[in-house]
């Protein structure tokens, strides 16, 4: 197989006859509504909480700054690598971009070297909470701090972000270890967007009042009601919790209320998460989803499984789609317009976050449960050991795509693939 291409000089032919190079890259004039340069350092910094970590940093920080768009905009991004020294990248984990801008090195560009620059540009057309980070050797990088939030809408009163990261076995929200405080009035409608950057799945959820789960993968659900209960995040998954601010105060919990976030005008008391997990299979209403998975016109099969030993010619312990690693995994062939379902399988032992660029797809049935709430989109889905899911999308971005685990070292163990448009 060869990555080394980009899509617009693959030389393939496609059947629509509508893809052209314009569908595959950003707008390439107008002027930018949000223009944000990042720069890219290697070495010690400091957490907000103190601690010291020796990673890397996106204009001295990480998380790197918070970018906010609305919709309609126009987004620059100017990548600046001052000392990272394998190359980085920027990929907008979970936003639809076209083709070009999907900072995924070795496919849409090449890794940016130290003393190099990238410009992204693209339009801001779904709100919801995203996040950013390199796409070049993503296991380490992402770990030692390349990466930051992307809201898309007007901002509210009532919001919070919190990312969630571990940094040399730190967790942290925002970068603080421990807990903080961030002050909203009570009778606030507060929203919560929390995003875990981590490489595991983490309970998260608020204590202190029942809220709702308004949006997962920054599509909102439809008709929410209140839980209490924890919420499973898949690695690289968001999450919006919605809940109106009590006078107590209410309090984020990351996993544990040791590290968790008081929201309110007081803080509030420490409390851990209740062992009640919300369930998005039976989550809200049904609502359309603008196409019928009934009428697919491509159906694949994406077994994920385990294998040590010689594979493709290379030994180690590999982690396996349809009994291949990457990069000898064939690719999913798909043509604009089409439906495409995919029952995705796994037999490996592990849980594997699984993440699909470029697109959303919907969760039609877990184990052959059909799912009965609101239309569940994702772009992560944790797909737990035995567990198969189906889910459907629609093929509605030319390009080529990566489709891999987000559990990022199992990525590079061969847990990857691509989407191809013919
Ligand atoms: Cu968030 Cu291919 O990655
Ligand atoms: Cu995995």
């Amino acid at each position: 197989a060869d990555y080394g291409g980009g899509p617009a000089s693959s030389g393939h032919e496609h059947h629509g006859g509508r893809m052209s190079v314009a569908d595959l890259t950003g707008p390439a004039t107008g002027t930018p509504d949000v223009a944000v340069t990042l720069v890219a350092r290697k070495g010690k910094y400091q957490l907000a909480s103190g601690e010291t970590v020796d990673g890397f940093t996106l204009n001295g920080t990480s998380p790197g700054p918070m970018i906010r768009a609305k919709v309609g905009d126009l987004v620059q991004v100017t990548l600046v690598n001052e000392s990272v020294p394998d190359g980085a990248t920027l990929h907008w984990h979970g936003i639809d971009v076209p083709n070009a801008e999907d900072g995924v090195a070795g496919v849409t560009q090449d890794a940016v070297r130290p003393g190099g620059k990238h410009v992204y540009r693209f339009k801001a057309e779904q709100a919801g909470t995203y996040w950013y980070h390199s796409h070049q050797v993503s296991s380490s990088e992402v770990k030692g701090g390349l990466f930051g939030p992307i809201v898309i809408g007007r901002e509210q009163p009532g919001e919070v972000v919190a990312a969630i990261h571990t940094y040399d076995g730190k967790r942290t929200i925002n970068g603080r270890t421990g807990t903080q405080r961030v002050e909203l009035a009570a009778g606030t409608t507060a929203r919560v967007r929390v995003i875990n950057t981590d490489n595991a799945i983490l309970r998260v959820g608020l204590v202190g009042t029942p809220y709702k789960v308004v949006a997962v993968d920054g599509r909102d659900l439809h008709g929410p009601t209140p839980v209490t209960a924890a919420f499973p995040l898949a690695a690289g998954a968001r999450v919006d919790l919605e809940a109106v601010v009590p006078a107590g105060g209410m309090r984020l919990v990351a996993g544990s209320a040791a590290v968790s976030l008081g929201i309110g005008p007081v803080d509030p008391p420490r409390a851990e998460l209740p062992s009640e997990t919300v369930d998005l299979l039976s989550y809200g209403t049904p609502a359309a989803l603008g196409f019928d998975p009934s009428k697919a016109d491509r159906r694949f099969e994406y077994r994920i499984g385990r294998r040590p030993g010689f594979l493709d010619g290379v030994p180690g312990l590999w982690w396996t789609i349809n009994g291949h690693k990457f990069p000898d995994v064939p690719m999913y062939m798909v043509a604009e317009g089409d439906i495409v379902r995919m029952t995705i399988s796994n037999t490996s032992g592990q849980a594997h976050p699984m993440h699909l660029h470029g697109h959303h797809a919907v969760v039609l049935s877990r184990n052959g449960v059909a799912s009965t709430g609101s239309p569940w989109w994702i772009d992560t889905l944790e797909v737990g050991n035995d567990e198969t899911y189906e889910i459907a999308f629609a093929a509605d971005n030319p390009g080529l795509w990566m489709d891999h685990c987000h559990n990022l070292p199992h990525a590079s163990e061969g847990l990857m693939t691509h989407l191809m448009y013919e």
